[in-house]
C-alpha cells in the first residue's frame, strides 16, 4: 500500500479502532471458550474491544494463528490484520545456543546465519515479529538474563546487534522469510543494581552513551523495526516513562522511526515504581513519552480516550502511533497478504531439518569456550573406559530458559553424541546427583519445575565407583535453565553444593577429570578448574548440543570460541569487565603495599579474562608493527603482527585488537577491544594480520560530553584475549 493511502486509512478510523491498534493481546484472550470468562474479564473488555486488537503475543500454532487472523480480518471495521509476535530468542524449533553463548564465536555472520533460519522456520508458523534481539551491555553475572545478551563489550555487541536484525528481517520485511526485529530493553536493563532482576540502573550520563547505548543504536541502523522500552529506571526514572529517553535519545538522537512497545505490563508497573498514581497517570507517561504499542496491559484501551476527552493529550498523539504501527504491517506486505509466509507444509518441512540441525551443530560447536587443557582433549577414539557423570550426562533441556518451543524429544543429549561420536570406546553414564538441588523450588516459566530423572539413593556411589574404574571422567555439571534467564538472579555463582561434592569425591578417585559446564552466565569455577584437566563451558547449546560437544572432544572440530564475558574469581568480584579503568593507585602485585586498590582476600583478576579461550594448538605473535608511530586526523595507521601456529593441530585464532587512549580529559578504560580477525592456520603456518587505526576508532564522551578524540598518545594492543600484552604506541595529531 502507498504512503498517502495508509494515510486514508488511519483518518478514516474512529479513535477507538486507532486505540484498539495499540493494544497488544497474549494468546489467553483467543482461547475460544475462555475468551470472555477468563483473561478478558480480568482485562476488563468485551468482545468488541478484542476485535479491535493490533497486534498478538505468544501465539505458535500456526492453524491457530491462520484462524485468528481470518477472524481479526473479519470483524476490524477497515479489515486491518493483527500483527503475531513473539520471543524467538535463539531459535524457533531449531534451537541454537543461547545468545551470549553465540556471543563467544566471535561470529557475527553465524549469528546472523542463526536468524536467517530462526526467521524462516518462524514465519512459516505465521509470525511477523520477534522480541530480539537483547543486546543489553551485561557486566554482573548475577543478573540472569546475562544469557540473552552476547556479552559485555559494546563493540561485540554492536556487530551481533547488527549481524541479528540483518539475519531475522533480510532485506525486505515483505520478502519471503523475513520477521521483523525488535531490538530490547531499551535502555540499559543490563545494569540493575547489585544485579537483581528489575532492580533500579544507576548510570552516569557518560557510560550510557559511551557503553550502553552503540548496540541499541547499531541494531537501529541496522534497520530494527521496533524496540522495546525497559523495565528499569534510569536516572531515577522509569524508562516506559522516560520523556527524554524515547523522545529526545531514542528518536531524535538515535533516529529511530518505527514501533516502540512497552516491555510486559510495563506502563502500568510505573505505578509501582511510584511515578504514576493510578492507571491513567501511567497511561499519559507512556504516551508522552511516546510508547507505541501496550503490552499485556489494558491501560492504554481503557484510558487513552479519556484522556483526549480532558485535553491531557492529543488525538494526533495517537495518529502518530498507529501510523507507525500501520507503516510495520504495511512493510511486511499484510494488507496484501495478512498470512504473510504461513504455510504449514513448509512449517513442517523447515523445522528441524537437516540442514537447520547441521547449523545448529556448529553454532554450539563454535561457541563452547576450552577453558582448560592439560594435555587430556582432544580423545582416542576407541581403547577408552569413559565415566560420565553429572547431572547433564543425559539431560536434554540444553536449550535455555527462554525457548518456547524446544523440546526434550528433539535434543541431542550429552550421552547421545559421545556414543555416536566414539562407538569404540567403552561409557558407563550415572548421573550421580540432581540437577535441581534437593529443597530448592524452582519456577519456570510455566510454574514449578520439578527433576525429570531424580536420582536414586546409590547414585552418588555408583558414581564415584564408575569414575575409580574409568581411564577419564567425563563430568557434567551445571545450573538449571532455570536457573538464569528473566528472574534468575543470584547471589551464589558457584554450582550446587550437591554438584560440587560430586567433582569432589569423583575428582578424588580420578585425577583425569574432564569438566563439561552447562549454565547461561559464568559461574564461579574455582574449584571446579583447578581439580580438573580439562574443562569446557558449554552453555545451553540447543537441539544439538551433545553431538558438538563429542564433536569437540573427539577433535572433530576446534575449539575455537572465545569468551564474550569475563568469569570472576568469585561473586563478591562482580560486576567485573575487561574495559575497566586504572585508579589513582593501580595495583603493581605488591601485596606490601596496603594502599592499592585491591582486595585483600581474593586477586584483581578474574579467573578467565574476556577473549579468553583454548584450541588444541598453540599461536605464537610477532611484535606489533606500525606503518607509522604518528597519525593524523584524517590518516589510517596499519598495525600487523604474524600469527603463527605452533603446535601439532590445525586451528583457529581469534587475533583481536585494543586500544588505550593513554590521557584525556576524562578518565579512560585501560583498554578497549576495536577490531577482532578470526584466522584458520595448519601446523606451522602463519599469516601477516593487519589491522587498520583511524582517528574515529578514538573518540569517546569527552570533558564536556562531546563525542570527538584528543591529541596525545594510545597504545595498541594486539594479542589471543584481553590481558595481552602485546603492545605499540602510537601518536594521535589533530593539529
Ligand atoms: C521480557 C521481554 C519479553 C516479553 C514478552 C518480558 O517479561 O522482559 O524480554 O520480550 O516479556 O514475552
Ligand atoms: C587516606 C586519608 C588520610 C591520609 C593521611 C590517605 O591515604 O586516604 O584518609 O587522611 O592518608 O593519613
Amino acid at each position: 500500500m502507498e504512503r498517502v493511502k495508509l494515510i486514508e486509512l488511519l483518518n478514516d478510523m474512529s479513535l477507538e479502532e486507532k486505540i484498539g491498534q495499540l493494544m497488544q493481546l497474549s494468546s489467553n484472550f483467543y482461547e475460544d471458550e475462555a475468551v470472555l470468562t477468563g483473561s478478558a474479564m480480568e482485562f476488563g473488555i468485551g468482545e468488541n474491544e478484542i476485535d479491535q486488537a493490533g497486534s498478538t503475543l505468544s501465539i505458535f500454532d500456526p492453524e491457530t494463528i491462520k484462524k485468528i487472523q481470518q477472524k481479526a480480518i473479519e470483524k476490524q471495521p477497515h479489515h486491518i490484520p493483527l500483527l503475531f509476535m513473539a520471543d524467538i530468542i535463539n531459535g524457533y524449533k531449531t534451537i541454537f545456543p543461547i545468545p551470549l553463548a553465540q556471543g563467544c564465536t566471535f561470529q557475527p555472520e553465524l549469528a546472523k546465519e542463526c536468524a536467517v533460519v530462526s526467521a524462516k522456520e518462524a514465519s512459516a508458523g505465521g509470525l511477523h515479529v520477534t522480541f530480539s534481539p537483547m543486546v543489553d551491555l551485561v557486566r554482573d553475572a548475577r543478573w540472569g538474563r546475562v544469557m540473552e545478551s552476547t556479552g559485555e563489550d559494546k563493540y561485540l555487541n554492536s556487530l551481533f546487534a547488527k549481524a541479528i536484525v540483518e539475519g531475522y528481517q533480510g532485506k525486505q520485511l515483505k520478502d519471503k522469510g523475513s520477521i521483523a526485529a525488535c531490538v530490547k530493553h531499551f535502555a540499559a536493563y543490563g545494569a540493575p543494581t547489585a544485579g537483581k532482576e528489575y532492580n533500579n540502573v544507576e548510570l552516569s550520563m557518560r557510560s550510557l552513551r559511551e557503553d550502553y547505548l552503540p548496540a541499541y543504536q547499531s541494531a537501529i541502523d541496522a534497520g530494527s523495526a521496533m524496540v522495546m522500552t525497559s523495565f528499569n529506571t534510569l536516572d531515577r526514572i522509569p524508562a516506559t516513562g522516560n520523556k527524554w529517553l524515547m523522545q529526545d535519545i531514542l528518536r531524535n538522537e538515535m533516529g529511530f522511526d518505527g514501533v516502540l512497545i512497552s516491555d510486559w505490563a510495563a506502563i502500568e508497573e510505573l505505578i509501582s515504581q511510584g511515578v504514576a498514581e493510578d492507571k491513567e497517570e501511567a497511561a499519559r507517561l507512556a504516551i508522552n513519552a511516546g510508547v507505541d504499542i501496550d503490552m499485556a496491559t489494558n491501560i492504554y484501551i481503557k484510558h487513552l480516550a479519556g484522556l483526549i476527552q480532558k485535553g491531557t493529550i492529543s488525538e494526533s498523539q495517537i495518529d502518530k502511533a498507529v501510523l507507525r504501527i500501520l507503516t510495520l504491517k504495511n512493510d511486511l506486505g499484510l494488507f496484501e497478504n495478512p498470512y504473510k509466509d504461513l504455510n504449514p507444509e513448509e512449517y513442517s518441512r523447515y523445522n528441524l531439518c537437516s540442514s537447520h540441525r547441521e547449523l545448529a551443530r556448529k553454532a554450539a560447536a563454535d561457541s563452547m569456550v576450552l577453558l582448560k587443557n592439560e594435555g587430556i582433549l582432544p580423545l582416542k577414539k576407541s581403547g577408552l573406559r569413559i565415566a560420565l557423570v553429572g547431572p547433564y550426562a543425559e539431560e536434554l533441556h540444553l536449550y535455555g530458559a527462554w525457548s518456547l518451543l524446544g523440546e526434550d524429544k528433539d535434543t541431542v543429549s550429552l550421552r547421545v553424541g559421545m556414543e555416536c561420536a566414539g562407538s569404540e570406546n567403552k561409557l558407563y553414564c550415572i548421573k550421580g546427583v540432581n540437577l535441581i538441588p534437593d529443597q530448592e523450588f524452582l519456577y519456570g516459566f510455566k510454574g514449578l519445575v520439578t527433576e525429570r530423572n531424580p536420582v536414586t539413593s546409590d547414585s552418588f556411589e555408583e558414581a564415584v565407583k564408575a569414575a575409580s574404574e574409568a581411564d577419564l571422567v567425563i563430568i557434567a555439571l551445571g545450573e538449571h535453565a532455570y536457573h538464569s534467564g528473566e528472574g534468575g538472579s543470584k547471589a551464589d555463582l558457584r554450582l550446587p553444593k550437591q554438584q560440587r561434592e560430586l567433582f569432589e569425591a569423583v575428582s578424588r578417585v580420578n585425577r583425569n577429570c574432564i569438566s563439561i559446564i552447562f549454565s547461561g552466565r559464568p559461574l564461579d569455577l574455582r574449584d571446579i578448574s583447578e581439580g580438573s584437566k580439562a574443562l569446557l563451558q558449554a552453555w545451553f547449546p540447543g537441539s544439538e548440543g551433545g553431538n558438538a560437544i563429542a564433536d569437540l572432544l573427539y577433535g572433530k572440530v576446534q575449539p575455537s570460541a572465545r569468551l564474550a564475558m569475563t568469569f570472576p574469581y568469585c561473586t563478591g568480584q562482580v560486576p567485573v569487565h575487561y574495559d575497566h579503568f586504572n585508579t589513582g593507585r593501580p595495583f603493581n602485585g605488591d601485596h606490601k603495599n596496603r594502599f592499592q586498590s585491591k582486595y585483600l582476600d581474593i586477586p584483581n583478576e578474574p579467573l578467565y579474562p574476556f577473549g579468553y579461550g583454548l584450541g588444541y594448538t598453540e599461536f605464537g605473535y610477532s611484535e606489533v608493527r606500525l606503518s607509522d608511530t604518528l597519525m593524523k586526523k584524517q590518516d589510517t595507521v596499519t598495525a600487523s603482527v604474524v600469527v603463527k601456529n605452533m603446535g601439532e593441530h590445525a586451528g583457529t585464532e581469534t587475533v583481536q585488537l585494543y586500544l588505550q587512549d593513554q590521557k584525556a580529559s576524562v578518565v579512560r578504560p585501560i583498554r578497549e577491544l576495536k577490531g577482532f580477525q578470526r584466522v584458520y592456520l595448519e601446523p606451522g603456518e602463519f599469516v601477516e594480520i593487519m589491522f587498520e587505526i583511524n582517528e574515529e576508532m578514538l573518540r569517546f564522551y569527552n570533558h564536556n560530553m562531546e563525542y570527538t578524540s584528543e591529541q596525545g598518545a594510545f597504545t595498541i594492543f594486539i594479542g589471543e584475549n584481553a590481558t595481552t600484552n602485546n603492545q605499540a604506541e602510537c601518536y594521535l595529531q589533530l593539529d
